[in-house]
């Protein structure tokens, strides 16, 4: 008989209603229930991969939503393994350009062995289903990236070097004009995004204010330079705001009250950058913080440019791999990641991504499916 292993997975067990937090247990499900001959699984001209980390990020809650329900993002399949960027190793190949010991980065299965391209349980993509400018993000691909050979952990795949990273650079590229002397307030400062964005706004000179739920992600900014880091659970924003503004340039990860201060807190000419909306997404539209100052967009002459990272990849991703590795090697650049060992947390992972989550020290989530330590601080 083949020699078997088991093939753990999360999958997503049904949509989650407008407004909630998913539940573990309930929409996303560890089942462990499943087997894979890993020798003679066949390959189809594909290649297997085995997942090593998998990286929690909050554009997956959208994905949750009910089929019926229009977004910029296909939603994820009720019954299938939850999709989500990941890194991956390729164990056996049949394709061409694939080498076993590849490391690739990008959507695949949150599961520990998968056959790429994975179709079970995939519903087949009807793109007359969706609204013009809906993304696929079935379709987005694994892409080859280079074993870092320790010379980083690779859990900077799942943040600078990854999504969170790259759009924070991108966005900050496009849109922020930066300029020495100026003033820049990030929100969520201590996430994937905002840790970036806090270190290219000090790169160029900039004045940083930057928001965080807890003290330890006070420090966390303050050690990537962040002149002016505060704990928006203590401080209201606005109060805040108010006594350490004008800012030139408002990078938005939260919306709602954060928004609604970032606003009021800028000069006339200021540019806003909306990456994300976290603190909403997870709130009936009813509950919502609701923005009361917005005639301050015409009154202040700002400038808003809202970003989704595919749009602008093809304008700045080959800068962004140009730059940023060398940046990390070189020490200009600094990532930290806090690492949930074995895909059993992974469901519970992504439900702490959308919150300020259990781990409260600053970095971002990652999961690493063998439940060695592969990665901490810079
Ligand atoms: N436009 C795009 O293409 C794009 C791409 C990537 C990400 N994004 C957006 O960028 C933002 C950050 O993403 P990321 O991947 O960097 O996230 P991340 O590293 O996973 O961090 C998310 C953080 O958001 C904060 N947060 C959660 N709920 C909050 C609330 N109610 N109020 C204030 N802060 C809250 C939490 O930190 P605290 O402890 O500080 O509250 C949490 O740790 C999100 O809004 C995301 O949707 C957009």
């Amino acid at each position: 008989m083949a020699p078997t292993v088991k093939n753990p997975r999360v999958t997503f067990a049904s949509e989650v209603p407008e407004g909630c937090f998913p539940i573990v247990g309930e929409h996303l499900v560890f089942d462990n229930s499943r087997i894979i001959d890993l020798e003679s699984v066949p390959l189809n001209g594909g290649f297997l991969t085995q997942a090593l980390l998998l990286s929690p990020e909050p554009y997956m809650r959208e994905r949750m939503r009910p089929l019926t329900a229009q977004s910029y993002s296909t939603p994820m399949v009720v019954g299938a393994p939850v999709v989500g960027t990941c890194l991956v190793k390729v164990l056996r190949s049949e394709k061409e350009g694939v080498d076993v010991g590849d490391l690739m980065y990008g959507m695949s299965h949150w599961e520990a062995y998968t056959v790429q391209p994975y179709v079970e349980g995939r519903r087949k993509y009807r793109p007359e289903d969706w609204a013009p400018g809906t993304f696929d993000m079935d379709s987005l691909v694994l892409t080859t990236v280079p074993d870092p050979k320790g010379a980083f952990p690779l859990t900077r795949y799942c943040n600078i070097l990854g999504t969170p990273g790259m759009s924070g650079y991108v966005s900050f590229e496009k849109f922020a004009q930066a300029k020495a002397g100026e003033t820049i307030f990030v929100s969520a400062g201590a996430s994937g995004v905002g840790s970036m964005v806090i270190q290219l706004a000090k790169a160029k000179g900039m004045k940083v204010i930057a928001s965080a739920g807890s003290d330890s992600k006070v420090e966390y900014m303050r050690s990537l330079g962040c002149d002016l880091p505060f704990n928006y659970k203590k401080t209201h924003y606005q109060e805040f705001l108010s006594q350490n503004g004008p800012v030139n340039l408002f990078y938005d990860n939260v919306g709602g009250e954060a928004f609604a201060a970032g606003l009021e807190a800028t000069a006339p000419f200021s540019r806003v950058i909306v990456c994300g909306m976290i603190s909403e997404y997870n709130v009936p539209i009813d509950k919502r913080f609701g923005i009361q100052n917005t005639e301050l967009i015409f009154k202040r002459r700002l400038t808003i440019n809202g970003f989704l990272l595919p749009d602008l990849i093809p304008e700045f991703g080959a800068k962004f791999f140009q730059d940023v590795p060398v940046m990390l090697s070189e020490g200009k650049l600094r990532s930290q990641e806090v690492v949930y060992k074995g895909i059993e947390k992974a469901a519970q992972a992504l439900v702490d991504t959308l919150t300020s989550g259990s781990d409260v020290s600053g970095g971002k989530l990652v999961v690493e499916m063998q439940g060695k330590t592969m990665g901490s601080s810079a």
